[in-house]
Protein backbone atom coordinates (compact mmCIF):
# COMPACT_ATOMS: atom_id res chain seq x y z
CA UNK A 1 0.00 0.00 0.00
CA UNK A 2 0.98 3.60 -0.62
CA UNK A 3 0.77 6.21 2.16
CA UNK A 4 1.19 9.85 2.25
CA UNK A 5 1.84 10.42 5.69
CA UNK A 6 2.45 14.49 6.89
CA UNK A 7 4.33 14.33 10.06
CA UNK A 8 4.47 17.32 12.63
CA UNK A 9 6.55 16.58 14.99
CA UNK A 10 5.82 19.62 17.07
CA UNK A 11 7.57 21.11 20.41
CA UNK A 12 9.47 19.21 23.82
CA UNK A 13 10.01 15.94 23.26
CA UNK A 14 7.92 15.67 19.95
CA UNK A 15 10.88 15.37 17.65
CA UNK A 16 12.92 12.83 19.31
CA UNK A 17 10.05 10.27 19.85
CA UNK A 18 8.52 11.39 16.60
CA UNK A 19 12.06 10.07 15.08
CA UNK A 20 10.96 6.47 16.60
CA UNK A 21 7.54 6.27 15.11
CA UNK A 22 8.97 7.48 11.39
CA UNK A 23 12.21 4.67 12.15
CA UNK A 24 8.67 1.63 12.64
CA UNK A 25 6.67 2.86 9.88
CA UNK A 26 9.97 2.18 7.72
CA UNK A 27 10.92 -0.62 9.20
CA UNK A 28 6.76 -2.11 8.51
CA UNK A 29 7.19 -0.89 5.48
CA UNK A 30 9.97 -2.64 4.58
CA UNK A 31 9.32 -5.54 5.85
CA UNK A 32 5.72 -5.84 4.64
CA UNK A 33 6.42 -4.26 0.77
CA UNK A 34 4.72 -1.02 1.51
CA UNK A 35 5.76 2.49 0.24
CA UNK A 36 5.06 5.01 2.82
CA UNK A 37 6.53 8.90 2.04
CA UNK A 38 6.42 11.76 4.77
CA UNK A 39 6.08 15.28 4.56
CA UNK A 40 7.02 17.26 7.56
CA UNK A 41 5.23 20.55 9.05
CA UNK A 42 5.63 22.95 11.46
CA UNK A 43 3.18 23.18 13.89
CA UNK A 44 3.12 24.77 17.79
CA UNK A 45 5.90 26.70 19.29
CA UNK A 46 8.07 25.93 16.63
CA UNK A 47 6.07 27.30 14.27
CA UNK A 48 5.16 30.16 15.95
CA UNK A 49 8.90 31.16 16.08
CA UNK A 50 9.58 30.30 12.49
CA UNK A 51 6.31 32.12 11.18
CA UNK A 52 4.38 33.68 13.49
CA UNK A 53 1.80 31.39 13.51
CA UNK A 54 1.20 28.11 15.62
CA UNK A 55 -0.69 26.23 12.20
CA UNK A 56 0.84 27.79 9.14
CA UNK A 57 -1.37 27.50 6.13
CA UNK A 58 1.51 25.51 4.74
CA UNK A 59 1.13 22.84 7.37
CA UNK A 60 -2.46 22.88 6.57
CA UNK A 61 -2.17 22.06 3.02
CA UNK A 62 0.32 18.98 4.04
CA UNK A 63 -2.36 17.61 6.37
CA UNK A 64 -5.06 17.88 3.47
CA UNK A 65 -2.87 16.90 0.92
CA UNK A 66 -1.99 13.75 2.71
CA UNK A 67 -3.78 10.52 3.86
CA UNK A 68 -2.91 10.76 7.30
CA UNK A 69 -1.04 12.65 9.88
CA UNK A 70 1.09 11.72 12.49
CA UNK A 71 1.30 14.18 15.04
CA UNK A 72 3.46 14.25 18.10
CA UNK A 73 3.66 17.28 20.75
CA UNK A 74 3.24 21.13 21.26
CA UNK A 75 3.77 23.07 24.04
CA UNK A 76 6.74 25.19 25.86
CA UNK A 77 7.22 26.33 28.97
CA UNK A 78 7.90 30.23 27.79
CA UNK A 79 4.19 29.63 27.33
CA UNK A 80 2.93 27.87 30.25
CA UNK A 81 4.26 30.38 32.25
CA UNK A 82 3.17 33.43 30.70
CA UNK A 83 -0.86 33.20 30.19
CA UNK A 84 -1.20 36.56 28.97
CA UNK A 85 0.31 35.40 25.32
CA UNK A 86 -2.45 35.23 23.38
CA UNK A 87 -0.56 33.23 20.18
CA UNK A 88 -0.16 29.84 22.17
CA UNK A 89 1.19 26.67 20.58
CA UNK A 90 -1.73 24.58 22.27
CA UNK A 91 -4.17 27.38 19.56
CA UNK A 92 -2.38 25.15 16.93
CA UNK A 93 -3.11 21.76 17.86
CA UNK A 94 -7.12 23.56 18.16
CA UNK A 95 -7.17 25.24 14.81
CA UNK A 96 -5.58 22.03 13.38
CA UNK A 97 -8.68 19.77 14.58
CA UNK A 98 -10.96 22.15 14.18
CA UNK A 99 -10.33 22.78 10.59
CA UNK A 100 -9.81 19.03 9.59
CA UNK A 101 -12.79 18.32 11.33
CA UNK A 102 -11.20 15.83 13.85
CA UNK A 103 -14.43 15.39 16.36
CA UNK A 104 -13.95 11.95 17.47
CA UNK A 105 -10.87 11.44 19.49
CA UNK A 106 -10.42 7.75 20.30
CA UNK A 107 -8.23 6.58 22.97
CA UNK A 108 -7.76 3.30 23.91
CA UNK A 109 -7.16 2.27 27.54
CA UNK A 110 -5.66 -0.52 27.85
CA UNK A 111 -3.32 -2.72 30.24
CA UNK A 112 0.48 -4.13 30.02
CA UNK A 113 0.57 -7.46 32.39
CA UNK A 114 4.06 -6.86 32.80
CA UNK A 115 3.25 -3.07 34.17
CA UNK A 116 0.33 -3.61 36.53
CA UNK A 117 2.91 -3.14 39.56
CA UNK A 118 3.92 0.60 37.82
CA UNK A 119 0.12 1.90 38.02
CA UNK A 120 -0.54 3.40 41.39
CA UNK A 121 -3.77 1.41 41.73
CA UNK A 122 -4.20 -2.25 42.73
CA UNK A 123 -2.56 -4.98 40.76
CA UNK A 124 -6.04 -7.45 40.75
CA UNK A 125 -8.22 -4.36 40.15
CA UNK A 126 -6.79 -3.98 36.75
CA UNK A 127 -5.70 -6.96 35.01
CA UNK A 128 -7.83 -7.71 32.24
CA UNK A 129 -9.18 -3.57 32.14
CA UNK A 130 -9.68 -2.74 28.53
CA UNK A 131 -11.76 0.29 27.08
CA UNK A 132 -12.15 3.26 24.89
CA UNK A 133 -12.74 6.82 26.09
CA UNK A 134 -14.07 8.75 22.76
CA UNK A 135 -14.18 12.04 23.51
CA UNK A 136 -15.64 14.66 21.14
CA UNK A 137 -12.42 17.12 19.87
CA UNK A 138 -14.19 20.16 18.18
CA UNK A 139 -16.84 21.44 20.20
CA UNK A 140 -17.70 22.52 24.08
CA UNK A 141 -15.76 25.14 25.81
CA UNK A 142 -12.56 24.45 24.14
CA UNK A 143 -14.31 26.52 21.02
CA UNK A 144 -17.67 28.21 22.46
CA UNK A 145 -17.47 31.78 22.59
CA UNK A 146 -14.67 33.31 25.14
CA UNK A 147 -14.20 36.66 26.76
CA UNK A 148 -11.87 37.71 29.25
CA UNK A 149 -10.97 40.99 31.12
CA UNK A 150 -9.82 42.17 33.82
CA UNK A 151 -12.93 41.72 36.20
CA UNK A 152 -14.99 38.75 34.28
CA UNK A 153 -13.91 35.96 31.95
CA UNK A 154 -15.74 33.22 30.24
CA UNK A 155 -16.09 29.82 28.29
CA UNK A 156 -18.99 28.75 26.43
CA UNK A 157 -20.02 25.22 26.72
CA UNK A 158 -21.78 24.54 23.09
CA UNK A 159 -22.95 21.78 21.62
CA UNK A 160 -25.81 21.56 18.59
CA UNK A 161 -27.64 18.21 17.81
CA UNK A 162 -25.79 17.46 14.81
CA UNK A 163 -22.40 17.78 16.44
CA UNK A 164 -23.57 15.30 19.16
CA UNK A 165 -25.46 13.00 16.74
CA UNK A 166 -22.30 12.54 14.78
CA UNK A 167 -19.72 11.25 17.95
CA UNK A 168 -22.59 9.78 19.41
CA UNK A 169 -23.25 7.04 16.44
CA UNK A 170 -19.85 6.65 16.33
CA UNK A 171 -19.63 5.83 19.91
CA UNK A 172 -22.67 3.09 19.15
CA UNK A 173 -20.92 1.81 16.47
CA UNK A 174 -17.88 1.27 17.98
CA UNK A 175 -19.48 -0.32 20.70
CA UNK A 176 -20.90 -2.64 18.56
CA UNK A 177 -17.89 -4.04 17.33
CA UNK A 178 -16.75 -4.41 20.76
CA UNK A 179 -18.19 -5.75 23.60
CA UNK A 180 -21.40 -3.85 22.93
CA UNK A 181 -21.63 -1.79 26.46
CA UNK A 182 -21.76 2.47 25.84
CA UNK A 183 -21.38 4.62 29.07
CA UNK A 184 -22.17 8.20 28.45
CA UNK A 185 -20.68 10.34 30.46
CA UNK A 186 -21.80 14.17 31.36
CA UNK A 187 -22.97 16.42 34.26
CA UNK A 188 -26.67 16.18 33.36
CA UNK A 189 -27.72 17.17 36.69
CA UNK A 190 -26.14 20.62 36.42
CA UNK A 191 -25.40 21.32 32.60
CA UNK A 192 -27.44 22.48 29.90
CA UNK A 193 -25.84 20.92 27.43
CA UNK A 194 -25.14 17.29 29.09
CA UNK A 195 -29.05 17.10 29.32
CA UNK A 196 -29.25 17.98 25.39
CA UNK A 197 -26.20 15.29 24.83
CA UNK A 198 -28.26 12.68 26.94
CA UNK A 199 -31.42 13.60 25.33
CA UNK A 200 -30.49 12.36 22.06
CA UNK A 201 -28.53 9.55 23.26
CA UNK A 202 -31.88 8.42 24.65
CA UNK A 203 -33.21 8.87 21.31
CA UNK A 204 -30.47 6.92 19.40
CA UNK A 205 -30.59 3.88 21.92
CA UNK A 206 -33.16 2.24 19.82
CA UNK A 207 -31.22 2.08 16.68
CA UNK A 208 -29.07 0.21 18.56
CA UNK A 209 -31.30 -2.49 20.51
CA UNK A 210 -27.72 -4.81 21.03
CA UNK A 211 -25.80 -1.94 23.29
CA UNK A 212 -26.49 -2.02 26.62
CA UNK A 213 -26.19 1.53 27.34
CA UNK A 214 -25.82 3.93 30.45
CA UNK A 215 -25.95 7.27 31.59
CA UNK A 216 -23.20 7.95 34.59
CA UNK A 217 -22.27 11.69 35.88
CA UNK A 218 -18.79 12.74 35.26
CA UNK A 219 -17.82 13.04 38.78
CA UNK A 220 -19.00 9.69 39.65
CA UNK A 221 -16.94 8.26 36.13
CA UNK A 222 -13.83 10.01 37.40
CA UNK A 223 -13.96 7.47 40.26
CA UNK A 224 -15.45 4.50 38.61
CA UNK A 225 -12.49 4.52 36.05
CA UNK A 226 -10.78 4.16 39.12
CA UNK A 227 -12.54 1.89 41.23
CA UNK A 228 -13.84 -0.56 38.66
CA UNK A 229 -12.14 0.11 35.42
CA UNK A 230 -13.10 -3.73 34.00
CA UNK A 231 -17.06 -1.89 34.24
CA UNK A 232 -16.26 0.14 30.86
CA UNK A 233 -15.91 -0.76 27.17
CA UNK A 234 -16.64 2.32 25.87
CA UNK A 235 -17.21 5.57 27.18
CA UNK A 236 -18.04 8.94 25.10
CA UNK A 237 -18.13 12.15 26.61
CA UNK A 238 -17.46 15.69 25.44
CA UNK A 239 -14.45 17.73 24.96
CA UNK A 240 -13.23 18.78 28.02
CA UNK A 241 -14.68 16.01 30.55
CA UNK A 242 -12.90 14.09 28.02
CA UNK A 243 -9.50 15.45 28.09
CA UNK A 244 -9.44 15.15 32.12
CA UNK A 245 -10.50 11.71 32.23
CA UNK A 246 -8.14 10.36 29.61
CA UNK A 247 -4.78 11.56 31.85
CA UNK A 248 -6.66 9.99 34.61
CA UNK A 249 -6.86 6.69 32.80
CA UNK A 250 -2.87 7.12 32.27
CA UNK A 251 -2.50 5.51 35.48
CA UNK A 252 -4.48 2.36 34.80
CA UNK A 253 -1.51 1.99 32.12
CA UNK A 254 1.26 2.91 34.21
CA UNK A 255 2.87 5.51 32.31
CA UNK A 256 1.44 8.29 30.01
CA UNK A 257 4.15 7.49 27.88
CA UNK A 258 2.25 4.48 26.51
CA UNK A 259 -1.32 5.87 25.62
CA UNK A 260 -1.61 6.71 21.68
CA UNK A 261 -5.12 8.24 19.91
CA UNK A 262 -6.41 8.50 16.85
CA UNK A 263 -9.02 11.66 15.69
CA UNK A 264 -11.28 10.90 13.06
CA UNK A 265 -13.97 12.82 11.48
CA UNK A 266 -14.20 15.31 8.17
CA UNK A 267 -10.77 15.25 6.23
CA UNK A 268 -7.24 13.50 6.84
CA UNK A 269 -6.83 11.19 10.08
CA UNK A 270 -4.19 11.83 13.08
CA UNK A 271 -2.44 10.15 14.75
CA UNK A 272 -1.16 11.24 18.32
CA UNK A 273 -0.13 10.53 21.92
CA UNK A 274 -2.25 11.87 24.60
CA UNK A 275 0.53 12.90 26.55
CA UNK A 276 2.15 16.56 25.88
CA UNK A 277 5.74 17.55 25.13
CA UNK A 278 7.43 17.54 28.03
CA UNK A 279 9.37 20.49 27.68
CA UNK A 280 11.62 20.10 30.83
CA UNK A 281 13.03 16.76 29.14
CA UNK A 282 13.50 18.01 25.46
CA UNK A 283 16.57 16.75 23.77
CA UNK A 284 17.65 14.24 26.77
CA UNK A 285 16.74 11.03 25.11
CA UNK A 286 14.58 10.38 28.35
CA UNK A 287 11.10 10.42 26.29
CA UNK A 288 8.82 7.16 26.13
CA UNK A 289 8.55 6.66 22.17
CA UNK A 290 5.47 4.03 22.62
CA UNK A 291 2.84 5.91 22.76
CA UNK A 292 4.22 7.61 19.31
CA UNK A 293 5.11 3.89 18.09
CA UNK A 294 1.56 2.91 19.24
CA UNK A 295 0.01 5.84 17.38
CA UNK A 296 1.76 4.71 14.15
CA UNK A 297 0.34 1.26 14.85
CA UNK A 298 -3.40 2.59 15.07
CA UNK A 299 -2.15 4.64 11.84
CA UNK A 300 -1.46 1.21 10.30
CA UNK A 301 -4.92 -0.34 11.41
CA UNK A 302 -6.82 2.78 10.22
CA UNK A 303 -5.82 1.94 6.63
CA UNK A 304 -6.96 -1.71 7.27
CA UNK A 305 -3.21 -3.27 7.77
CA UNK A 306 -4.07 -4.73 10.57
CA UNK A 307 -0.86 -7.35 10.42
CA UNK A 308 1.21 -4.69 10.54
CA UNK A 309 -0.62 -2.94 13.06
CA UNK A 310 -0.38 -6.30 15.04
CA UNK A 311 3.47 -6.41 14.29
CA UNK A 312 4.33 -3.25 16.30
CA UNK A 313 2.46 -4.11 18.63
CA UNK A 314 4.29 -7.38 19.37
CA UNK A 315 7.21 -5.65 19.27
CA UNK A 316 6.33 -3.20 21.85
CA UNK A 317 5.26 -6.07 23.95
CA UNK A 318 8.56 -8.02 23.69
CA UNK A 319 10.51 -4.61 24.11
CA UNK A 320 8.93 -4.50 27.65
CA UNK A 321 8.99 -8.23 28.46
CA UNK A 322 12.66 -7.97 27.76
CA UNK A 323 13.11 -4.68 29.80
CA UNK A 324 14.15 -2.57 27.72
CA UNK A 325 12.11 0.29 28.75
CA UNK A 326 12.31 3.97 29.57
CA UNK A 327 13.13 5.42 32.86
CA UNK A 328 9.53 6.07 34.04
CA UNK A 329 9.10 2.21 33.62
CA UNK A 330 11.71 0.53 34.43
CA UNK A 331 12.01 -2.39 36.75
CA UNK A 332 14.22 -1.13 39.76
CA UNK A 333 17.78 -1.48 39.40
CA UNK A 334 17.58 -2.19 35.57
CA UNK A 335 19.29 -1.04 32.62
CA UNK A 336 17.28 2.53 31.65
CA UNK A 337 17.20 2.65 27.95
CA UNK A 338 17.05 6.08 26.35
CA UNK A 339 14.29 6.97 23.46
CA UNK A 340 16.40 6.28 20.52
CA UNK A 341 17.34 3.11 21.96
CA UNK A 342 14.15 1.70 22.87
CA UNK A 343 13.27 2.80 19.08
CA UNK A 344 16.20 0.91 17.98
CA UNK A 345 15.24 -1.76 19.71
CA UNK A 346 11.62 -2.13 17.89
CA UNK A 347 13.07 -1.70 14.78
CA UNK A 348 15.46 -4.41 15.11
CA UNK A 349 12.78 -6.77 16.05
CA UNK A 350 10.15 -5.84 13.57
CA UNK A 351 13.13 -6.59 10.98
CA UNK A 352 13.87 -9.76 12.72
CA UNK A 353 10.27 -11.72 12.57
C1 LIG B 1 -4.74 16.75 24.74
C2 LIG B 1 -4.04 18.00 25.20
C3 LIG B 1 -4.61 19.20 24.47
C4 LIG B 1 -6.09 19.28 24.80
C5 LIG B 1 -3.91 20.52 24.75
C6 LIG B 1 -2.44 20.45 24.45
C7 LIG B 1 -4.57 21.68 24.04
O1 LIG B 1 -4.13 18.14 26.57
O2 LIG B 1 -4.68 16.45 23.53
O3 LIG B 1 -5.32 16.04 25.56
O4 LIG B 1 -6.46 19.86 25.84
O5 LIG B 1 -6.91 18.77 24.03
MN1 LIG C 1 -5.09 16.48 27.60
Amino acid sequence: MKLKIAILPGDGIGPEIMKQGVAVLNAVAEKCGHEFTYEEALVGACAIEACGDPYPEATHQACMNADAVLFAAVGDLKYDNNPTLKVRPETGLLAMRKKLGLFANVRPVATFDCLLHKSPLKEELLRGADFVVLRELTGGMYFGEKYQDNDKAYDTDVYTRPEIERILKVAFEMAMQRRKHLTVVDKANVLASSRLWRQIAKEMEPQYPEVQTDYMFIDNASMRVLTEPRFFDVIVTENTFGDILTDETSCITGSMGLQPSSSLGEHTPLFEPVHGSWPQAAGQNLANPLAQILSAAMLLEHFGLKEEGALIRKAVDASLDANVRTPEIQVEGGQKYGTREVGEWIVNYIKAN
